[in-house]
């Protein structure tokens, strides 16, 4: 199939590469030259495992393509995907929706056969509505269909998610556009029940109510890992315990410094504010934000406790600052909360993060980049586990701090509290 995608940002960048992967002709357009040069000389303007040799693989056949010429793009093509940003505005808190229209009224002005139209942005329920009204003028009449088709990556494992999804949600009552929709993911939807055909709002909702509940289980288990902090448990059996029940499963039930990223905070404000306009109050979502915007009071009371008040002049280390493992991403990070309070408080700050230095802590004084694990934590009076990367998983302390006092704040849980204490480390985690 002849596939554009608008927007070559994370979600248009995976989408259309994995569908070049799948065999189709892809077009993928946006309107930064820069970037969209680089593509060409396979350069990947983001950070995402495995995506580069797929580019370059595809471009080599020519199955995928880059261009600024979004008018051409899309008269070539029979599938056009909207995949342009659409994030917070800071004022109304409601996804901004300004790229999305202007994409759509390009497309009005170049419908010259029938096209699917498909969001694959998150849009608030009723976008599709609003693009369809958009795009319906008379010389458009049966000449296109629109189509909710929300995406599920998850940053640092977006291929396979693509590939390998749990489920394809299609949002449409037109039942050749489904049809359409079907054979274009054939390939992926191994089993018939990874299909879901659904209403168009239904599908946008689906977006939405998904990572809302994603990020209650987080906020949730991370609320009871306080209860467990209070009462000698272990969080780790209690989320293990919990998991086991089918109904409830186990993932999405670690405790840590709360979630991050581009997509949960973004997406549960969005989801609040659509709710208001119906005169609904999500009253649970709401919790699940006020906990998670609050989390970092509650993590630098408890660094504050670790090293006894005295936070001037002592040697914090950071192993990690993105908001999770396998991204360069430092959007809605914790780390951005928690180490400028520690820098004003006097503390001394050095990180270390696999994904590289970060620009974001440019403007602060006192906290220093170091491109390796030994330089980070030597001399450190505190060693902050903040991201999983799998580089943090099995460090021998003693010997990479080499002095005899220090402490260890895991905010990921990823060592044995136990084998801690057997080798006289001071160390301190969540919920355990
Ligand atoms: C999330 C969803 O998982 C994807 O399905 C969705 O498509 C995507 O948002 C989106 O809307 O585009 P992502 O933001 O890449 O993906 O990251 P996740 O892996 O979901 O992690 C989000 C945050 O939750 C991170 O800060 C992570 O550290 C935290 N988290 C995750 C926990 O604290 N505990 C957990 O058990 C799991």
């Amino acid at each position: 199939m002849k596939i554009c995608i608008i927007g070559t940002g994370y979600v248009g960048l995976v989408s259309g590469t994995c569908f070049a992967e799948l065999g189709n002709n892809v077009i993928c357009v946006d309107k930064d030259k820069e970037k969209i040069n680089k593509l060409n000389q396979g350069i990947v303007p983001i950070y995402e495992p495995g995506l580069e040799e797929i580019i370059k693989r595809n471009s080599r056949t020519k199955s995928l393509k880059f261009s600024t010429d979004i008018s051409l793009s899309i008269k070539v093509s029979n599938i056009i995907f909207i995949c342009v940003g659409t994030p917070t505005n800071k004022i109304t808190k409601k996804a901004d929706l300004k790229y999305i229209f202007n994409v759509t009224n390009i497309i009005k002005n170049n419908l010259n056969k029938y096209k699917l139209i498909i969001t694959k942005s998150t849009v608030p329920v009723m976008t599709g509505d609003k693009i369809e009204r958009i795009l319906n003028i008379r010389k458009n009449k049966n000449k296109f269909d629109v189509i909710s088709n929300p995406e599920f990556l998850r940053e640092g494992e977006a291929i396979r998610d693509f590939l390998y999804p749990d489920r394809v949600v299609i949002g449409t009552s037109s039942s050749k556009a489904n049809n359409i929709m079907r054979n274009l993911y054939l390939p992926i939807i191994k089993k018939k029940n990874r299909y879901f055909h659904t209403s168009r709002r239904a599908a946008e909702l689906i977006k939405y109510a998904s990572n809302a509940f994603l990020a209650t289980k987080i906020s949730y288990i991370n609320e009871i890992s306080n209860l467990c902090e209070k009462s000698n448990i272990d969080i780790k059996e209690v989320s293990t315990g919990i998991g086991l029940d089918e109904r409830i499963g186990d993932r999405f039930l670690r405790a840590g410094p709360g979630y991050g990223g581009s997509c949960f905070p973004k997406d549960t404000k969005a989801l609040v504010s659509t709710a208001k306009k119906f005169n609904t109050e999500l009253s649970i979502v709401n919790s699940v934000i006020r906990f998670n915007d609050n989390r970092h009071k509650f993590l630098i009371s408890k660094i504050t406790k670790i090293m006894n008040n005295k936070l001037k002049n002592k040697r914090i280390t950071f192993l990690g600052v993105t908001f999770k493992a396998g991204t360069d991403d430092m959007r809605e990070s914790p780390s951005l909360k928690i180490i400028p309070s520690l820098i004003r408080k006097g503390s001394l700050i050095k990180y270390c993060d696999p994904s590289g230095i970060k620009k974001e802590f440019n403007k602060f004084k006192n906290i220093n980049y170091c491109s390796n694990i030994k330089e980070a934590c030597k001399n450190s009076d505190l060693l902050i586990i903040h991201t999983e990367w799998n580089e943090f998983k099995q460090l021998n302390f003693k010997n990479l701090v080499k002095k005899k006092k220090f402490k260890i704040y895991d905010m990921r849980n990823l060592y044995s509290p136990t084998k801690m204490k057997k080798s006289k480390i001071s160390y301190f985690c969540i919920g355990r």
